[in-house]
């Protein structure tokens, strides 16, 4: 039998909690320590899931040297550095998304995993979902034919109040609903259809909302974005994100793929009895509507999140590249970049991709 891989979380807010969950549940894993700022939260969270080890100091953690692996759970803006910290420290990186605040944080946070040899795992929980990995799989058969168009965002009708502190500043979260919940739906996009790489970007963000509906006034990052995305295979992305907006009832998150012999629709937010997941094809030259069947309890939180662990672990196991990647978490970081800086412009933002060539001739 294989020997347990030894983990710790850092940052123990409803994601980083979720990570623990997930690897309390993994028989090949074994907790070791956690890491918060906060003593309180870290004291009970310790006590409730019964983690001995517990430490208000990121580099009291990568200092236990049986530690194998490390979920980093934190604010953006320490993503980089303790995506860094850990590498060196000779530890299995899982970050939450994004994969930093900044595009050029990224870069040197990839840069240090191309120079390592652990691994380093996005969490973009949305892929493991079993829904978001049904379509997957219809797109990699073929059903589908070649998808050249995607509709997908995240629209939020009413301001969630946990979103506060450095969520509501650029230096510190990179952006606003953009970075926090367009990242999802643009890295679910992309990979649907085999991460092709954007050439171009037309984006516009907006602060009508956010100031007035989140009772604080020291918010300087977007209230909604929207962007039009061509890739390098010839397809386009319209993305839309908000975390509040005259746009619905609730959350309305979605993800529409149009393919040349099919297409498919999660609405992950769908409210029964529309259906969470259609998939449309013609048969019999009929246009058909149809609906998947997924195990029952799918669409919970612990599912996705034991998914995502689940790979992350098999990848420390079989020495390979994990399914989400930390070039995946930077190409949508280029994308973010360009959409902010269209926004900014008001033009449209043309990806230069001569250096990557350089590099990958
Ligand atoms: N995958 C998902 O579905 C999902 C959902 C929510 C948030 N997230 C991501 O997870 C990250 C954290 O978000 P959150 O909502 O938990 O934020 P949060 O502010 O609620 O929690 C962050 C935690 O990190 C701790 N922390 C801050 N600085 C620290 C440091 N230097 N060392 C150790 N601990 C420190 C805080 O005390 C806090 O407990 C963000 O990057 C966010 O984008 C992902």
């Amino acid at each position: 039998m294989e020997r347990k891989i030894r983990v710790g979380v850092v940052g123990l807010g409803w994601p980083g909690q979720r990570h623990l969950e997930a690897y309390l549940k993994h028989p090949q894993v074994e907790v070791i320590g956690l890491c918060d700022t906060n003593p309180v939260l870290l004291a009970s969270i310790q006590s409730k899931y019964g983690v001995e080890r517990g430490y208000g100091d990121f580099d009291d953690l990568l200092a236990v040297d049986e530690l194998d692996a490390v979920s980093i759970c934190t604010p953006n803006f320490l993503h980089q550095p303790m995506i860094c910290a850990a590498l060196a420290a000779g530890k299995h990186t899982l970050c939450e998304k994004p994969l930093a605040a900044t595009l050029a944080q990224g870069e040197l946070a990839a840069m240090a995993a191309r120079e390592s040899d652990r691994i380093c795992m996005i969490g973009f929980s949305r892929r493991y979902r079993e829904d978001s990995r049904l379509v997957k799989s219809l797109v990699d058969a073929g059903e589908l034919g070649q998808i050249y168009h995607v509709r997908t965002g995240w629209l939020r009708r009413r301001w969630n109040p946990s979103v506060q502190g450095w969520f509501l500043s650029k230096q510190l979260s990179g952006g606003g609903p953009l970075i926090d919940l367009g990242v999802h739906m643009l890295d679910l996009a992309l990979w649907f259809m085999g991460s092709p790489k954007a050439v171009s970007v037309s984006g516009s963000v907006s602060h009508h909302l956010g100031n007035t509906l989140s009772q604080t006034s020291s918010i300087d990052v977007e209230d909604l974005a929207s962007a039009y995305i061509r890739l390098d295979n010839g397809a386009t992305v319209i993305l839309e994100t908000s975390w509040v907006s005259y746009s619905g009832t609730g959350d309305h998150i979605f993800c529409q793929l149009m393919g040349t012999h099919g297409g498919a629709k999660i609405e992950f937010s769908a409210p029964t009895p529309v259906p969470p997941l259609e998939v449309y094809v013609d048969h019999a030259g009929v246009p058909l509507a149809a609906i998947p069947a997924l195990p029952v309890g799918h669409e919970t939180a612990d599912v996705h999140f034991f998914n995502e662990i689940s790979e992350f672990i098999a990848a420390i196991q079989e020495n390979r590249q994990p399914a989400s990647p930390i070039e995946h978490g930077l190409e949508i970081l280029r994308i973010l970049d360009a959409i902010y800086r269209s926004a900014e412009t008001g033009a449209e933002i043309r990806l230069d991709r001569s250096s990557e060539l350089a590099v990958a001739v």
